[in-house]
């Protein structure tokens, strides 16, 4: 923790209260000692995201992910501890001390703040030589594009010149020196030839963040030619993944809904007709991270993709990265035009606006791709789609209610027999098959690694919950196991904190432990430590018997280990006769 003191980290951590704060996102309602609420880091129906007054921790039991305050805010908002903490400080006012930043930190800040700079000079630059005679062909393309002088300025179009070095040359002229420009992303050094824009003789997009900054451009060809969009290249400001044309603009619209199209030239013609909350990614497919940032701002997206295959497939694989990301998405059909920029300007406006109206719901538009797959004339093809929209209409869908509706509309719009569609959905649901755990949730799983319930880290793991719930126990066990039975690395460290703190002061700050664990994945093991159960333990003598064998359980592991590990034969005896011992005695709670 590089930038401020633990003392100070502690202040705002006690003095934060975790319920409060994630109840700003999510909707949490009280269950016991707990709140309990809809995760907001993958898609379910039923609420397996908890949240702990008494360990100020949220933990999933869905996904796996969980943390304290402070995780939360960095993985929600994609902060960085220091801005997690800066912004929590002053809300349970705490102040921050002023801190100098050291050399390297403040290196790092300048050329982030460098590099913005030359994306904006940049941007100012292609601005004014649109305007200008040199700027000519550039403003007679747009205007061919049926472009207004309100949108280009809207948009901050602009364009290069036909000399390959000009921007160059202005920014060397601005003291920027190569060392930074090389890394702009406009330039390319060459050693022998020296420095050259990478756009020279296009019209030029520049690509701003969600705060309105430029981070880069896209340089179209005036006509025909190759490539058609030249791009910058990714740069320490400017993330594809997490960039979204127009979301700057599109961001404040009154609209309760996002457009997310394919191009940049759909964005602005959509914003020109009226439409200013659309959007695109840029040329790339669209990717989770881009579904988090949309997500942040609103809950559904109707897609206006290409109506050619392209922008079919590419719908196609954008719904369930939409889905997984708890977006819910529509599919405006645009036929007989081939994007939204030629739909308005063929039908205008209100055309557009009833396509919308019209939109098609995703699930009924990815039955009716499917469908183009089978040669439905062919009753063996037939019966093959058939089962295969039954087998999606069971794994999409959990309830009951769903799936009849489903059955309903598709069975009406794609002429299936309806009851034995029914007949066969059931059967389906009753041969164990069941709604796919979303992939958000399933990639959550894999790179959190949400601990695999092998029986014996599920041990460790369930006497820490164990402990930390119920301090007392501590006496009783203290004496027959210790951190060392505890698996190596995160299990251990933890095991020794909680340990040592009930040693000391008979109980345990959870948040304060995960604020030890820096990577996300050792802080979602953190959480996984604090929230293990079992079924339902109803009394406490089901609980001493449970703890009893939980305890039995660690401790042959660990012996085992020791023997393996070929620890001393006098430490392997003592092991020994603190596991006989345990396996006598009572432990009565
Ligand atoms: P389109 O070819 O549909 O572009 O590509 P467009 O925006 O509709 O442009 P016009 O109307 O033909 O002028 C969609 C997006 O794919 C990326 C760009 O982001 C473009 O807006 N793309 C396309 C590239 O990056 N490079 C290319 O060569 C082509
Ligand atoms: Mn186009």
């Amino acid at each position: 923790m590089p930038y401020y003191s633990e003392e100070i980290i502690e202040e705002v951590r006690s003095k934060t209260d975790i319920v409060d704060v994630i109840s700003r996102y999510v909707n949490l309602q009280k269950k016991g000692s707990q709140y309990f609420g809809l995760c907001p880091f993958h898609n379910e129906k039923t609420g397996s995201f908890s949240v702990s007054p008494q360990k100020q921790m949220y933990y999933c039991f869905g996904c796996g992910k969980g943390g304290n305050v402070f995780s939360f805010l960095m993985a929600y908002e994609n902060m960085t501890f220091k801005e997690a903490l800066e912004e929590l400080a002053p809300r349970c006012g705490v102040t921050l001390p002023h801190r100098e930043l050291t050399y390297q930190e403040r290196q790092q800040a300048d050329r982030r703040s460098r590099l913005f700079q030359i994306n904006k000079e940049a941007a100012a630059y292609y601005f004014k030589m649109l305007r200008s005679p040199e700027g000519e062909n550039a403003m007679a393309y747009f205007k061919k594009r049926e472009l207004s002088s309100d949108t280009l300025n809207k948009f901050g179009l602009g364009c290069t010149n036909r000399y390959s070095d000009s921007l160059y040359k202005y920014l060397r002229g601005k003291g920027y020196d190569d060392n930074i420009l090389k890394d702009c992303g406009l330039i390319t050094i060459d050693e022998k030839r020296g420095g050259h824009d990478k756009f020279w003789n296009r019209a030029m997009f520049p690509i701003a963040d969600a705060n309105g900054k430029v981070v880069a451009f896209g340089g179209r060809v005036m006509g025909d030619g190759e490539p058609k969009y030249l791009n910058s290249p990714e740069t320490e400001i400017f993330n594809k993944s997490r960039t979204l044309f127009g979301l700057y603009l599109a961001r404040s619209t009154r609209r309760e809904y996002f457009i997310l199209c394919e191009g940049y030239m759909d964005v602005i013609s959509l914003h020109q007709a009226g439409f200013d909350n659309a959007l695109a990614s840029l040329g790339t497919a669209l990717t989770e991270g881009h579904a988090g940032m949309l997500k942040r701002y609103q809950k559904d997206v109707y897609l206006s993709y290409d109506s050619d295959g392209a922008g079919q497939k590419a719908a196609l694989r954008a719904i369930p990265i939409l889905k997984n990301a708890g977006i819910s998405c529509k599919v405006i059909n645009m036929t007989p035009y081939k994007d939204p920029d030629e739909f308005i300007k063929a039908l205008g406006a209100d055309e557009y606006e009833k396509r919308i109206q019209n939109a098609e719901n995703s699930f009924m538009y990815q039955i009716r791709m499917l469908e183009k797959n089978y040669d439905l004339t062919d009753p063996e093809k037939r019966s093959d789609f058939q089962k295969e929209v039954a087998r999606r209409i069971v794994t999409e869908f959990p309830t009951q209610l769903e799936r009849e509706n489903y059955t309903e509309a598709v069975a009406a719009k794609f002429n299936i027999p309806r009851d034995a569609l029914g007949k066969y959905i059931i059967e389906l649901g009753q041969s164990g098959i069941t709604v796919k755990s979303s992939n958000a949730a399933s990639e959550a799983r894999k790179s959190v690694q949400k601990p695999k319930d092998d029986g014996m880290k599920m041990s460790q793991r369930l006497l820490l919950t164990w402990l930390v719930e119920q301090t007392d126990i501590y006496r009783k066990i203290k004496d027959y196991v210790s951190p060392d039975d505890f698996e190596d690395g995160v299990y251990k460290k933890v095991a020794f904190e909680v340990f040592d703190s009930l040693e000391k002061e008979q109980k345990v700050d959870t948040a304060r432990i995960v604020d030890m664990f820096m990577e996300e994945e050792e802080r979602n093991t953190v959480a996984a430590l604090f929230n293990t159960t079992v079924g339902e333990l109803t009394d406490n003598t089901d609980l001493s018997k449970a703890l009893k064998e939980t305890l039995i359980r660690i401790k042959k592991n660990s012996l085992q280990m020791a023997k393996n590990n070929g620890t001393d034969l006098k430490t392997l005896r003592e092991g020994k006769v603190k596991l006989q011992k345990l396996e006598r005695i009572e432990i009565s709670i």
